[in-house]
């Protein structure tokens, strides 16, 4: 008989909690689990769940079936607050798992009815640029309790103290969603923190999303202008008795020494004690708690402290600290004996210009806090109801700062990670980390695009693109589920889609290509990653109207043209202040993401059982091909506008219909990637397209010279350039080390990130070959810049890996397979993928990026550009000859030549202007000597 290892990681939904997973939102939570280990031989043909609810016996439910992933509750639903308390074994191929680890889950308030608790508000304090108010109940408990939980939300963000202890570990709560039609309310065990006799709940209250700054115009109290609070305090004692408390008129509060706090402002705090604080009354707000619901992913919580890496003066004299990574979150600092009323500030900033902070690009945002001390001996300043992007802080009011005193807090969603890369090449290794770094910072509750700025806000195409990459580097389906459940609560009755997901801009533009697309994309990329259906399901109405809104601006043409559109966003040849006039065509750009959509609802529907609804979709989708085949592409395959981000797209979303045209398509792509030195040319839509676009047509090496590309434009400039995150701009930072000087000159913004998804699924080689990784796909892609590279994920199934090195002429390939998946493995070399099970497989076999060819003797310019070492030294020698002034300009020349043969270099290079023929005497020497002849 062989072996299965009992079950672990018992999941809820998409709740990562450590267990308990309190206050679930569902009376069904779909539960899923992990089998760490089994023989080869194992397949899982039924499993069982036993349930033990609070004060019955065990129910065990046998299901014959081969799903782990998101199976139904097997049983009658919970009612509000009980809860089950959860096991499972597995069999098949006559082998059975021993029980996995209880896990319990708990659910939340189902109903609304449950909530006797009403909102409640200051009279008169807490208004608007007053001091944050406090809420407050005292009452009495009997002894003997067992279990205490306190539900709760509000206008603004809350931080509770029950008897002077802080209430759980979550800040900025309850979080951003869309506050009209969905507000979280949150579950905290209380069990500890109450006590028999006298108890005191207190509240403190700030402006967060609800009612400080959004949006660059300056605009407060989006939500409205009242700070409420909603709070049930529930206790149950060992006699079964029920203590239940809410915020009702009895309620009384008080001003806090927070003396002003805004998200994008900062917060100021004065810390001396007092006796004259105001006193108020509260009253009940009469407010809708339907819209009330519980989270489906994890907290803001304090993920890591960062101690300073250095404390300096700037030239101007100021105290700066270098924290050595830009991150998000506030900056805890110490200080001692110092007079009461004595004034600190802490200014943040990305960057430094000339030495200084440079707070240019955070816009109109003050990042500013400061403290009025209260002068004991040891004081540890920190805010809490707010927070900034940041990597240097500018600390006023002090005599002294000591290294050891100053600590970054960083502040963000509390993800799981799920995903890993790692390679041979440091600077590659720096770049994943930002992109890493990048998603910390910007997932804070909402997908944003820059966490620094007077923006901060859930831009819709930002996350179109990085979705794939959020869901292979951390657990982002629970966050990424309710942010898509805003975004459909937000879409108008004709189907368009908000720039900005939660909608705090009122956007002015009827619908942007790629932005609006997330409806659509997003939930297909997280079918993709986790196979949840039903989420799917969920979305499929807000997937469809979003099609059905475009493809009737569309109109029977089946083309998306006209109207202002953000288009490939960023482009670096744009002009600085004009982001959206790319190379590329904007009705391009329209229409493949019309077909793409299209397409996806089809597939969605399809995968949800709406045949009829899948055929329609279909052939919507089929119509914009064959339209955009027609309007945009050549009988040959160039495409309108010639820039590197269409071909992208006609290759990567299937829009050209012949062979011929993918492969012209292809080889054009690779050429405009040559003659822009092998420098990055596009912006949001083509970037994260790019590399699959190279890859696939078949110019793996053109891929790789771009990706590892250091000189400006590239995504290893940054890094060496010093970036701790992906920046916005492809130069936010110029060479010269100033700032570029346009708006958009964000730090830390991930969409330029998005390729990490194709380092994971095509250098690495691990991508799901079915929903939710149960088949891999395994086909790395070995480069002769590269000797190893590896890829780890955490799947819905269980740890997936893939690792190659390079060595003395072999490959050395080992995959890893969880339990309930299987892989199809191309290795490198062999025509025929390899389908292997479960479990650790190791291959070896000749290295195919071994050999390093010479450019042969009928080599053409093309050739020569293609052939790394000779295009460099062609380069130094074009550069020192005074022919071209770098790289860059080098490429450009022989755009027009590339057909030509490689003998042709010098005409080509100095064929304009006519001054520079001076050097060609000089170039043609050195070239003699290094090409072949
Ligand atoms: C944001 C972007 C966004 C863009 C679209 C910017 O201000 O930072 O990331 O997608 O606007 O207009």
């Amino acid at each position: 008989m062989g072996h299965v290892a009992a079950p672990t990681a018992v999941r809820f939904e998409h709740r990562t909690d450590e267990d308990p997973v309190l206050g679930i939102g569902t009376a069904t939570p779909r539960l899923s689990w992990i089998v760490p280990a089994a023989d080869a031989a194992f397949v899982q043909e039924a499993y069982e769940v036993e349930l033990t609810r609070a004060g019955r016996t065990p129910e065990v439910v046998p299901v014959t079936s081969g799903e782990q992933v998101l199976v139904p509750w097997p049983a009658a639903p919970l009612t509000s607050r009980e809860s089950a308390r959860v096991r499972v074994r597995v069999s098949g191929a006559g082998m059975q798992s021993a029980w996995s680890d209880p896990e319990t889950v708990e659910a939340g308030l189902l109903r609304t009815e449950d909530w006797t608790a009403r909102f409640i508000s200051p009279r008169e304090l807490g208004a608007l640029g007053a001091p944050a108010p406090v809420l407050r109940s005292a009452f009495d408990l009997p002894g003997g309790v067992v279990k205490a939980r306190l539900y709760a939300t509000a206008h603004g963000l809350y931080e509770a103290m029950l008897n002077g202890h802080r209430v759980g570990d979550q800040v900025l709560a309850p979080g951003w969603t869309s506050y009209a039609h969905r507000l979280r309310y949150q579950t905290h065990d209380v069990t500890d923190l109450v006590r028999e006799g006298g108890n005191d709940l207190e509240v403190l209250l700030g402006n967060g999303w609800y009612r400080g700054r959004l949006g660059w115009d300056g605009r407060h109290g989006h939500y409205g202008d009242r700070l409420a609070l909603l709070a049930q305090l529930e206790v149950t004692t060992s006699d079964g008795g029920i203590f239940r408390l809410g915020t009702d008129a009895t309620w009384t509060a008080r001003e806090s020494g927070v003396l002003a706090d805004d998200l994008y402002d900062g917060q100021r705090t004065d810390l001396r004690p007092r006796t004259d604080i105001r006193t108020d009354a509260v009253e009940v707000i009469d407010t809708d708690l339907a819209r009330l619901v519980a989270p489906d992913g994890p907290p803001v919580r304090v993920t890591q402290t960062v101690p300073a890496t250095a404390v300096f003066s700037s030239p101007s004299g100021a105290t700066l600290v270098d924290f050595g990574q830009n991150l998000v979150g506030w900056v805890r600092l110490r200080v001692r004996e110092q007079a009461p009323g004595q004034e600190v500030v802490v200014r943040h900033a990305e960057v430094l210009e000339h030495g200084e902070l440079g707070v240019r690009p955070l816009r109109s945002a003050k990042a500013t806090d400061s403290y009025l001390l209260a002068g004991a001996p040891l004081e540890v300043l920190e805010p809490s109801l707010t927070f900034h992007g940041f990597r240097y802080a500018e600390i006023c009011g002090l005599p002294e700062v000591g290294v050891r005193d100053v600590e970054a807090v960083v502040v963000g969603s509390d993800l799981r990670r799920t995903g890993w890369f790692t390679s041979s090449n440091p600077q590659l290794n720096r770049f994943h980390e930002n992109v890493v770094w990048g998603m910390r910072g910007n997932f804070v509750d909402v997908p944003t695009d820059c966490p620094q700025r007077d923006e901060r806000l859930g831009w819709t195409g930002d996350i179109q693109v990085f979705a794939p990459t959020a869901s292979f580097l951390f657990d982002s389906a629970g966050f990424l589920s309710s942010w898509l459940a805003d975004l459909a609560a937000e879409q108008r009755p004709d189907g368009s889609v908000p720039l900005v997901v939660p909608d705090v801009i009122e956007s002015p533009l009827p619908a942007a290509a790629a932005w609006g697309d997330a409806a659509t994309l997003v939930p297909w990329f997280l079918y993709q990653r986790t196979g949840d259906v039903g989420l799917l399901a969920r979305q499929l109405p807000s997937m469809r109207a979003w099609v059905d809104y475009i493809a009737g601006l569309a109109g029977a043409d089946r083309l998306w043209t006209g109207g202002f559109q953000l288009g490939d966003w960023l482009d670096p040849t744009a002009p600085h202040d004009a982001p959206f006039e790319a190379q590329a065509d904007p009705d391009v750009v329209a229409t493949a993401y019309l077909a793409r959509s299209a397409e996806v609802v089809g597939l969605a529907a399809a995968v949800v059982g709406d045949a009829d609804v899948a055929e329609k979709y279909a052939r919507l989708a089929g119509e914009v091909r064959e339209a955009f085949a027609k309007e945009f592409v050549t009988p040959a395959g160039r495409v309108l506008s010639d820039a590197p981000t269409v071909y992208a797209l006609a290759l990567e979303l299937a829009l050209l219909t012949t062979d011929d045209q993918r492969h012209h398509a292809g080889d054009r792509l690779a050429d405009l990637v040559r003659s822009s030195g092998f420098r990055i040319s596009t912006g949001f839509v083509g970037t994260p397209l790019i590399m699959d676009a190279l890859t696939d047509s078949g110019h793996l090496d053109v891929a790789y010279r771009l990706m590892l590309q250091t000189g400006c434009p590239s995504w290893l400039y940054a890094v060496t350039m010093g970036a701790t995150t992906v920046w916005e701009r492809w130069d936010a930072m110029l060479p010269d080390g100033s700032i570029n000087p346009g708006q958009m000159t964000s730090f830390n913004h991930y969409a330029l990130g998005a390729v990490a998804d194709w380092l994971h699924r095509t250098f690495a080689g691990l991508s799901p070959a079915a929903p939710g990784y149960r088949e891999l796909l395994v086909r790395p892609a070995p480069a002769r810049a590269l000797t190893s590279a590896s890829a780890r994920h955490r799947t819905p199934y269980g740890d997936a890996e893939v690792s190659w090195q390079r060595s003395q002429g072999q490959l050395r390939l080992r995959v890893l397979v969880p339990v309930g998946a299987t892989a199809s493995v191309h290795i490198p070399g062999r025509s025929e993928p390899v389908r292997v099970g479960h479990g650790t497989h190791t291959w070896q076999t000749a290295d195919p990026a071994a050999v390093d060819h010479p450019l042969a003797a009928q080599a053409t310019v093309r050739d020569a550009l293609d052939h790394e070492d000779t295009w460099q030294q062609v380069v130094a020698a074009a550069v020192e000859t005074g022919v071209v002034s770098d790289e860059a300009q080098a490429a450009a020349r022989l755009q027009a030549f590339l057909d030509a043969p490689s003998s042709r270099l010098v005409d080509a290079l100095a064929h304009a202007p006519p001054g520079l023929a001076k050097g060609r005497q000089a170039l043609h020497a050195r070239l003699d000597q290094l090409l072949p002849p």
